[in-house]
């Protein structure tokens, strides 16, 4: 059973942390994921507004005005599209940025929606600057002018399509156009979760996957999660693999503790990828700026996967600083890995 779990550890390196979707959370996700605002946890503001707005659009028997989530992986975007379209009592299409590629694409989903239907748009950042012209009049009028046929005999259609709210997600609110951007009547950024925050989500999840987990087995879980829900539940289930295997199923702090090292997360959460990026910009590096595609060369892992999983995290501990000249490692990372800080004077700016 031992090496079992040892193999899956191997396997598993460098995915316990981090907050990319993969496979088995997806069949997690359905079980996990929370149906209603109230059963959200943290998020107070997102939560209350977006309340308010759906009580609004309801009253008015109106569709919610276009609503746009960003925030890192994980924190809840997907999930929140869901309780949207729930509260609403409408339907939910579910597709994304990369898979409409042609505006006719965009077409056949449009004139398929009831009316008040949710069309959530994930990675809505990647969408095609031609699909996205289509989408502006169909976000603010309701039409959709399309191009039949080529050359001379090419026509435009106008098509009315059925009042609908648009959700979109990203990761990245810095490569969305402005003009699709002023199009949302809300605009939502997704915080990084508390402890607490994320101390109940474990608890919640517990409760329905049925591991035993005390408050102190919670809090420790928590406290590595790296402030995303999905890291929360991931790194719950491997836990509670190990609980299994090694005691009597019960996940209290000690148990929480022993599994995450075995799981190689460290006590702020960090995986073996973080701690290279660290060591790398530290050691290889010797603290100098580093450019993101140099870094990510010289750890063998792709420019947007650093940028979007693994930097906001190290950003928001403040062990690593983005500087016009590259990446660093701060003065909290060498005190965290136990390497020793010399001030070596460069020049940042
Ligand atoms: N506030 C929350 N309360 C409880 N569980 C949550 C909360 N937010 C997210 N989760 C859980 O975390 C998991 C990941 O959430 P979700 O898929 O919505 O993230 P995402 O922001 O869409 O990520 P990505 O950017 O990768 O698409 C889900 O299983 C969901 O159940
Ligand atoms: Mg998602």
């Amino acid at each position: 059973m031992m090496r079992v779990l040892c193999v899956g550890a191997i396997l598993m390196e460098e995915r316990v942390l981090s907050a990319k979707l993969t496979s088995e959370d997806i069949e997690y996700d359905k079980s996990l994921r929370p149906k209603k605002l109230v059963e959200f946890i943290g998020q107070a503001r997102i939560k209350e507004h977006l309340n308010v707005y759906i009580l609004a659009a309801k009253n008015r028997s109106e569709s919610l005005d276009h609503v746009l989530l960003s925030g890192p992986p994980g924190l809840g975007k997907t999930t929140l599209a869901g309780i949207i379209a729930n509260e609403l009592g409408v339907g939910i299409k579910v597709t994304s940025g990369p898979a409409l590629e042609r505006a006719g694409d965009l077409a056949a989903i449009l004139t398929n929606l009831e009316v008040g239907d949710v069309l959530f748009v994930d990675e809505i950042h990647r969408l095609s600057r031609n699909v996205e012209e289509v989408l502006y009049p169909a976000m603010e009028d309701f039409e959709l002018d399309i191009i039949i046929g080529k050359g001379p005999s090419a026509r435009s259609l106008r098509l009315e399509v059925p009042r609908f709210t648009l959700v979109g997600a990203t990761t990245r609110t810095g490569l969305i156009t402005s003009p699709l951007r002023d199009r949302f009547g809300a605009v939502a950024r997704l915080d990084y979760y508390t402890v607490e925050e994320l101390e109940e989500i474990v608890k919640r999840s517990a409760s329905i996957l049925e591991v035993g987990v005390n408050a102190e087995g919670a809090h420790e879980i928590a406290r590595r999660s790296r402030g995303t829900p999905r890291v929360a539940n991931r790194l719950l289930k491997r836990v509670r693999d190990y609980a299994e295997v090694k005691c009597d199923g019960i996940v209290d702090k000690n148990v929480a503790m022993e599994a995450l090292s075995f799981f190689e997360v460290d006590d702020r959460g960090l995986d073996k990828l973080d701690q290279r990026i660290l060591t790398t910009l530290i050691e290889k590096f010797k603290g100098k700026p580093v450019g993101l595609n140099t870094l990510a060369t010289s750890i063998g892992e792709e420019s947007g996967t650093i940028e979007d999983v693994y930097e906001p995290y190290l950003l928001q501990l403040g062990f690593l600083m983005r500087t016009p000249r590259g990446r660093i490692a701060t003065e909290k990372a060498y005190e965290h890995l136990g390497i020793a800080y010399e001030d070596n004077n460069l020049t940042l700016f």
